[in-house]
């Protein structure tokens, strides 16, 4: 059994093409020596690229109206539970400012589905950013827009897109999403992104309400083939205002796994050890890291808001997440030799 898949394993890490049906052996086979040993190989892989950096990305949750109802979103358009908020630009300067100081390079501009903010705002913050300092990398994260938009972005200076594919498999998008989101109109978006020359990230949750060992094997077949810059990867934890409320989180181990499969098959690939992550565990951050994540996102929204951006229960908001603990977070770092990257943090070529 162990033997078998950590052939896979190995096979990965040393260059080969994986199919579905292989990735599916692997994560329904994997025992706990056998994610060990795939964390071991894709920390590795990680050192190898990137030694002792760690890159960091501010995060600006700007807006948490949506017009979306994903099913287990907590800002989803139906959820009345929850208060709305928009930052003003004033406000989002403010965060890059802070971000700025801190040694922050890139800031990520991620927020719900709001179409207060068209083109022609979000076009008016990237610009701003960007002539306020020309060193900073912009991410957008703000789902999905025409081509003619993404361009419009581009041109504004956007560097970055990240945009989650949620799942690659048709029937199980359908059942995340009300019939309005496609998971074709969601591929679309991501070939268009990446056209337009963004870095683009793409991504799952792991342990989403009927999801299977197959739809996470498609999730990395689909990463293999699509060779995004970018790959976010969280664990799904309910929220109580969401249909989803009684189903169970995603597993620590699972999401380790997938980190470490999305390292061997991407060695120079943008991962980071996501919030959920840690919220589900607290030393999920630095297992992250040692499964081959490489990027950590500290909180840089105004903490007047931060309770209100809340995708799941539970977030972790207080702490080494936020940029307030970015001295902790360096601390924490130095238990496993890593360092916090001064840099951009691009992918590298
Ligand atoms: N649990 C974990 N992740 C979630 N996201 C949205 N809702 C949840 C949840 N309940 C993720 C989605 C989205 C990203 C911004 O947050 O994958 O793309």
């Amino acid at each position: 059994m162990g033997e078998q898949t950590r052939e896979l394993i190995s096979s990965l890490d040393g260059g080969a093409r994986l199919d579905a049906t292989m990735f599916e052996r692997i994560i329904n086979d994997c025992d706990s020596d056998d994610l060990a040993f795939a964390m071991k190989r894709a920390n590795a892989k990680r050192k190898e690229q990137f030694g002792d950096e760690i890159f960091i990305r501010g995060l600006v949750e700007f807006t948490n109206y949506c017009r979306n109802d994903c099913l287990y979103c907590g800002i989803r358009r139906s959820n009345q539970q929850v208060e709305r908020y928009r930052l003003t630009a004033e406000q989002i300067m403010e965060c890059l400012e802070q971000g700025y100081s801190a040694e922050i390079r890139t800031l990520v501009l991620q927020g719900g589905e709001d179409t207060y903010f068209n083109d022609a705002r979000v076009c008016a913050l990237v610009s701003e950013i960007k002539s306020r300092h020309p060193d900073i990398a912009v991410t957008l994260s703000i789902g999905e827009r025409p081509y003619e938009s993404y361009m419009l972005f581009r041109e504004a200076g956007a560097d970055r897109y990240l945009l989650r594919h949620e799942t690659a498999t048709e029937w199980h998008y359908a059942k995340l999403h009300p019939s309005s989101q496609t998971l074709a109109s969601r591929m679309e978006c991501l070939r268009n992104l990446k056209a337009l020359g963004f870095q683009v990230g793409c991504g799952m949750m792991v342990g989403s309400p009927f999801q299977t060992a197959a739809c996470l094997a498609q999730d990395l077949a689909f990463i293999q083939d699509f060779r995004p810059h970018m790959v976010g990867i969280g664990p799904f934890i309910p929220h109580k205002a969401t249909p989803f409320a009684n189903e169970s989180a995603g597993t620590v181990e699972q999401t380790l796994l997938m980190l470490s499969l999305v390292r061997l098959m991407h060695p120079k690939v943008l991962l980071p050890s996501t919030t959920a992550l840690a919220t589900l565990h607290p030393g999920g951050r630095l297992k992250g890291i040692m499964a081959g994540a490489n990027v950590v996102m500290p909180n840089l929204s105004p903490l007047s808001v931060r309770g209100n951006y809340t995708l799941y229960d539970n977030k972790a908001n207080t702490g080494l997440e936020a940029v307030e603990g970015l001295a902790a977070l360096s601390r924490e770092l130095d238990t496993i030799g890593c360092t916090i990257s001064k840099g951009r943090g691009d992918a590298p070529a």
